[in-house]
C-alpha cells in the first residue's frame, strides 16, 4: 500500500512515522519545500532498520511523486498561533488547499483524501469540490483528536483510568465543537450518571479548548502528536477496510436534518471511504449544537 502525505510539516512528518514505523505501508512526503521533504524522508529512513520494518519512504515536491497512492493525507497549510481560532486560518490556507487538491486529482489515480488543514471542515469540502472526487472517499480527521482529547479530559476529571472513558465529539473542529455528553460513557456507564453538571460543564470546556492549549504552551505551531495518531487509526481503518464507527468530517446529505455542508459526524470507515454516516440518538440540545456547527461551516463557505 502506498500513502502519500501532502506537508512535510510537524503533522504531515508525525503522520509518516506513525505509517511507516506501524508497517501499514510505503509513504510519499510532499512538500514545496523539497529539501525539508527529502531531509525528513531520509531520516525516517535511517530508523528504518533499527525499528525493524521493510517500508520505504522518499521525500519529494514533485506531486508525480504520489501516483497509484491508495490514500492521499492533506496537512499542508498554516497552523494557528497563540489566541488564534482556526476559522482566522480560512483565507490563508483556502488557495494553497485548492491547489493541492487539484494536483491530487490530476496524479492519483481516484484516491481516498483525509484532510487534515485547518479550518477543517471547510478545508474538506474545498478538497472535495477542487479534487471532484466523491465526497465518500474525502472526509476529514478531527472527530477521533477531539473525542481522543475528551477521554482524557474525562479520566483526569473523574480520575479513573484513561481506558475506561469513551466519548463522542461532532460539529466542528473548531468553535462550534459538539461534545456529545449523551453518547459519552465512563466504565461503561453514561458519563451523564457519573459526573455532576458542573464537571460535565467543565469537560465540554477543556475539551473545545484543549487544542489552543496545546498552541500556547508549543509557543508556535499547534499539536501534532495526538492529531497524526487519528491519521493514523482512519488509514488503518481504510487499509484494513475495518468498517469501524469514526468520528470523522463528512459530507452532510441529510443526516441529522443537514446538508452541504462537511461535519463531524460518527461514520463507518472502509476501504471505500465512508460506508455509511450513523445517526445516532442525539439529545434535542446535541441536535441543535450539530445545526450550529453546520451554520458555521455555511458561512464560512459563503465568505470563500
Ligand atoms: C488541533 C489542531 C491541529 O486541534 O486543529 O490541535
Amino acid at each position: 500500500m502506498k500513502v502519500s502525505v501532502i506537508g512535510a510539516g510537524n503533522v504531515g512528518a508525525t503522520c509518516a512515522m506513525r505509517l511507516l514505523e506501524s508497517g501499514l505501508c510505503d509513504v510519499v512526503l510532499l512538500d514545496i519545500l523539497e529539501s525539508l521533504a527529502k531531509g525528513k524522508a531520509e531520516d525516517l529512513m535511517d530508523a528504518a532498520s533499527l525499528i525493524g520494518h521493510g517500508n520505504s519512504a522518499i521525500g519529494t515536491s514533485d506531486y508525480r511523486d504520489i501516483v497509484s497512492s491508495e490514500i492521499v493525507v492533506v496537512t499542508a497549510g498554516f497552523a494557528r498561533k497563540p489566541g488564534m481560532t482556526r476559522e482566522e486560518l480560512l483565507t490563508k490556507n483556502a488557495s494553497i488547499i485548492k491547489d493541492v487538491a487539484k494536483n491530487i486529482a490530476k496524479h492519483a489515480d481516484n484516491p481516498i483524501i483525509i484532510v487534515v488543514t485547518n479550518p477543517l471542515d471547510v478545508m474538506t469540502y474545498a478538497v472535495h469540490k477542487e479534487s471532484g472526487l466523491d465526497s465518500k472517499r474525502v472526509f476529514g480527521m478531527a472527530g477521533l483528536l477531539d473525542s481522543s482529547r475528551m477521554n482524557l479530559v474525562i479520566s483526569r476529571t473523574l480520575q479513573k483510568p484513561l481506558r475506561d472513558a469513551d466519548s463522542l465529539v461532532l460539529g466542528t473542529h473548531g468553535e462550534t465543537m459538539a461534545p456529545a455528553l449523551s453518547q459519552s460513557k465512563i466504565s461503561g456507564k453514561p458519563l451523564t450518571d457519573c459526573a455532576s453538571q458542573e464537571m460535565l460543564d467543565d469537560i465540554v470546556k477543556k475539551t473545545k479548548s484543549r487544542g489552543a492549549e496545546i498552541v500556547s504552551y508549543l509557543g508556535k505551531g499547534s499539536a501534532f502528536y495526538a492529531p497524526s495518531a487519528g491519521v493514523f487509526r482512519m488509514v488503518r481503518a481504510i487499509i484494513d477496510d475495518t468498517a469501524e464507527i469514526l468520528p470523522c468530517s463528512c459530507f452532510m446529505q441529510g443526516e441529522y436534518g443537514i446538508k452541504d455542508v462537511y461535519l463531524g459526524v460518527p461514520a463507518k470507515i472502509g476501504s471505500e471511504g465512508v460506508k455509511e454516516i450513523v445517526e445516532l440518538p442525539l439529545t434535542e440540545d446535541e441536535r441543535q449544537f450539530l445545526k450550529t456547527a453546520s451554520d458555521s461551516v455555511h458561512k464560512q463557505l459563503q465568505l470563500l
